[in-house]
Formats: C-alpha cells, structure tokens, sequence
C-alpha cells in the first residue's frame, strides 16, 4: 500500500515507517522536523535499504498536503505528527489545539477531496484522565485532565463525527499507554530535546551519568510501593501494533471506527522500572523521593483484549527488552542524532 505518514521522522513514527517499509508498503514521511531529526532517514535507509519519500512541512500546511494527494495516490495515511508533552500543554494550549486539533483538521479535509478514507490516528491514554476502574477499557470515560490529553479527544470525536456523516471511512484510533524502547539494533530511538519529561529517558540518561540522580515523584500513591504505575510498551511493538490495526481497517468490507489500547495489559512501578533499569545497564542508579507531580495518577494500565482479538496482535517484549534497548540506544547515541 502507498502509505502518508505523518510525523514519521519522530519516535513512534520512524519504528512504525521501517516495520510498514520491511513489509513492502510505500511511505512517504511529512514532517517539519521541529521535534526529530533528517538524519534519521539515512538510518531508516541502512536499517531496510529503502529511503522513504520526504516532504518537509507542517501538518497544517493545506498547500502543501493539497500539493501532495494531488499527484500522490495514497491508499492510507498514518497521522503521528503532533505535540506530546502534558506539561507543556498547560502553558501553551493554544499550541496544542492548533497543531494537534486543526492540523489533523486540515489533513482530513484534504484526504476527503481526495476521496482517502483510511486513517490510523496516534492518541494517547491520556484520553482517560484519572481513571476509577483497572485494567482500563476502550469503553471507559475518557476525561482528560489537561490540554494535551483534551486535544486528542477532541480529534478522536471529530473522527466519530466524520465516521457517523460518512461510514465509508476507515478509522483506527490507537491510544498508546507509555511508549518506551528503541530499535534492537540502537540506531534509532527517543530523542528527547532538554531535559526528558519521562520516566524511561531520564533514567537511561542518569545510568550515562549525564544527570546525577532520579527524582521519584511521589511516594505515597495507593500502588504496591507507593510509586506510580504505569504500562510500559516497547516502540517496536506499538509499531507492529500499527501495521496489524492497517491491515484490519483496510481489508475490512465496510467502514469501521475502532478506537483501540496499545499496550501490554501489565503495570509496572517507577522502583521497578529503576530496578530493571539497573540489570539491563549493569550502572547503579540513584534516586530520591519528592512530592508528587502535579497532574499524575497513581496508576494506568491496559485492558488489551480488544486490539489483540481484533489485531490478533499481542505486545511481546517485555521489560528487560524495553530496558536493554534504551541503554543501547544511550551508549551508541550519546547525543541522539547530533553527529
Ligand atoms: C511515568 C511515571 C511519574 C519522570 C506521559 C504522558 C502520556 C504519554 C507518555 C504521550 C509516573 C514517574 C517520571 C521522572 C518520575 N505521552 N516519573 N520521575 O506521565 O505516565 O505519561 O508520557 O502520549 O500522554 O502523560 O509518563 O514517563 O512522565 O511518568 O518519578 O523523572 O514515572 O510520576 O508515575 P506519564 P512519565
């Protein structure tokens, strides 16, 4: 299949472009690179001797992505291209309503003159909020605590909306639960700009000894050790996830709207994580405790019978996986892809 994807010089979106182009799909990446970097794609090029279609520019640019379906015949399109940070959201909601909500806006009013109708959508369980009920559930209340989480729900309505005017469509929604790892080989990974907001990139970067020690927000949520837990799951098989979801929604005989949790159904503590952590990097990791963050849950973690029943897709690595990945990754990247 000749497939768009967007954002896929990103984190999820350059493992989920090498999975689509080792399975033979035709990619072509859009991206403004204002969070990955262009020399990923020699990467992606060495990993499966394929270089995917570039066009640099924003999701927002109707001009350019008019430009594009016009001479382009895409048969999908994978939307990644967004903004991700929950604090940030808080102090610049704007910038996250008008990438994250009217950038998908312009994409989808181009992919309808085009008459492209499949549509596999990147959100986040962020949706859910500060859920009441474990494991969590696609038929859970969604109720966002912040902008970020409130603008994926928003994409994620208008797609009902879209699907409820015109059922011919295609739709995938995939909340991703909390995305770590890197590819085995360590030459893709996380790249986070500053100082890394999560858990997993900050933990690998204290084992480098580029920061001196883990601040474990909080210690007193209800969970076995007192530290928040989450449901860790490694990028590559969130990418797989991807493909499986591509090829439900497109062999389908009907339109279909299907949101759907990416994760492993398994929650993991922030102690556990630093334990894990320690093995696969064979470097002691210190930490201290402190007040909790404000906008954290005690803990989230997958109801997944749904993407694996419908997907027949299951994550399968597991947290050493997860860990050993990031730590490659580390040693051979120390400063990402800066060269
Ligand atoms: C995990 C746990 C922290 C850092 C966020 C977004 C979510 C998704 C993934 C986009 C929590 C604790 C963290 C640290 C810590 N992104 N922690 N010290 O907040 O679950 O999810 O990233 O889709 O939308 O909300 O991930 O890795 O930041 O935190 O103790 O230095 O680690 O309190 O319990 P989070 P995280």
């Amino acid at each position: 299949m000749n497939i768009l994807v967007t954002g896929g010089a990103g984190y999820i979106g350059s493992h989920t472009v090498i999975e689509l182009l080792k399975n033979g799909h035709i990619v072509t990446i859009l991206d403004n690179f204002s969070n990955s970097s262009p020399a990923i794609l020699d990467r992606i090029m060495f990993l499966t001797g394929v270089t995917p279609y570039l066009v640099r520019a924003d999701v927002n640019d109707k001009e350019t992505l008019d430009s594009i379906f016009s001479t382009d015949a895409f048969d999908a399109v994978m939307h990644f291209a967004g903004v991700k940070a929950v604090g940030e959201s808080t102090i610049n909601p704007l910038l996250y309503y008008s990438t994250n909500v009217c950038g998908s806006i312009a994409l989808l009013q181009v992919m309808e003159k085009y008459k492209v109708n499949t549509f596999i959508f990147s959100s986040s369980a962020t949706v859910y909020g500060s859920p009441s009920q474990f494991p969590i559930a696609e038929t859970c209340a969604t109720n966002p605590t912040n902008p970020y989480g409130r603008s994926k729900l928003s994409v994620e309505d208008l797609l009902g909306d879209i699907y409820a005017a015109d059922n011919t469509w295609k739709i995938a929604i995939l909340r991703y639960f909390n995305p770590v790892g890197a590819h085995e080989s360590g030459l893709i990974g996380e790249c986070p700009v500053g100082i890394p907001n999560n858990l997993m990139p900050y933990l690998s970067q204290v084992a480098a000894g580029i920061r001196p020690e883990v601040i474990v927000y909080g210690s007193d949520y209800p969970t076995p050790d007192g530290t928040g837990v989450r449901d860790y799951i490694h990028v590559s098989d969130l990418a797989i996830g991807h493909l499986a979801a591509l090829e439900h929604i497109s062999s389908s005989s009907h339109g279909v709207y299907l949101p759907m949790n990416l994760g492993t159904g398994r929650g993991y503590s922030v102690l556990e994580i630093i334990q894990a952590f320690e093995i696969a990097s064979g470097r002691k990791i210190p930490y201290r405790y402190s007040n909790r963050r404000p906008g954290d849950i005690a803990q989230s973690y997958a109801d997944v019978s749904r993407s694996n029943e419908l997907l027949r897709w299951v994550a399968r690595k597991d947290l050493m996986d997860m860990c050993s990945d990031v730590w490659r990754w580390q040693i051979r990247n120390p400063r990402g892809y800066a060269q």
